[in-house]
């Protein structure tokens, strides 16, 4: 099995709305059995929760389900538990260094790094644009599986 934990600030929009695309992407190209994903929090604010309600309405539009997803926060021992860690965006991924206490891993990332934009994906709980949002997520996690196929060989199998 190959382990996936996408991080935000939060956990209720962008992480959870990564999670949800990438589970879907590997639903549609049947690698759910080789392929797992979870997300998480660098903060302590939402445990529990679920979803922001623009991520849960954006996601419908395109009918992913958000169903059972709750928020918790990323823990020192995710470290051994995951193949990728992701971070949305630069400061998330300062957190989860210090988090992880792991300072230059390459099992860490940005999310966008992955793709040609190099950037951070914008936070829709600030910008209320969960579109735009939601649209960076399609291309990212269609970058990491790019990236997973590459360094796998048995998933492309
Ligand atoms: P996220 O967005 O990191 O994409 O989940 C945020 C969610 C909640 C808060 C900030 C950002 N907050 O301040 O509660």
């Amino acid at each position: 099995m190959i382990d996936v934990l996408f991080v935000c600030l939060g956990n209720i929009c962008r992480s959870p709305m990564a999670e949800a695309v990438f589970r879907n992407l590997i639903e549609k190209e049947k690698l759910s059995d080789q392929i797992k994903v979870e997300s998480a929090a660098t903060s302590a604010w939402h445990i529990g929760d679920p979803p922001h309600r623009g991520t849960i309405t954006k996601l419908a539009e395109y009918n992913i389900s958000t169903e059972g997803m709750t928020g918790r926060q990323l823990q020192k021992e995710d470290f051994q538990k995951f193949d990728y860690i992701i971070g949305m965006d630069h400061s998330n991924v300062t957190n989860i260094r210090q988090i992880l206490e792991q300072p230059d891993h390459p099992k860490v990332m940005r999310f966008l790094d992955l793709t040609e934009h190099e950037k951070d994906v914008p936070d829709p709980y600030y910008t209320g644009d969960f579109q735009e949002t939601y649209d960076l997520v399609i291309e990212g996690c269609q970058a990491l599986l790019d990236k997973m196929k590459r360094e796998h060989k048995e998933l492309s199998r």
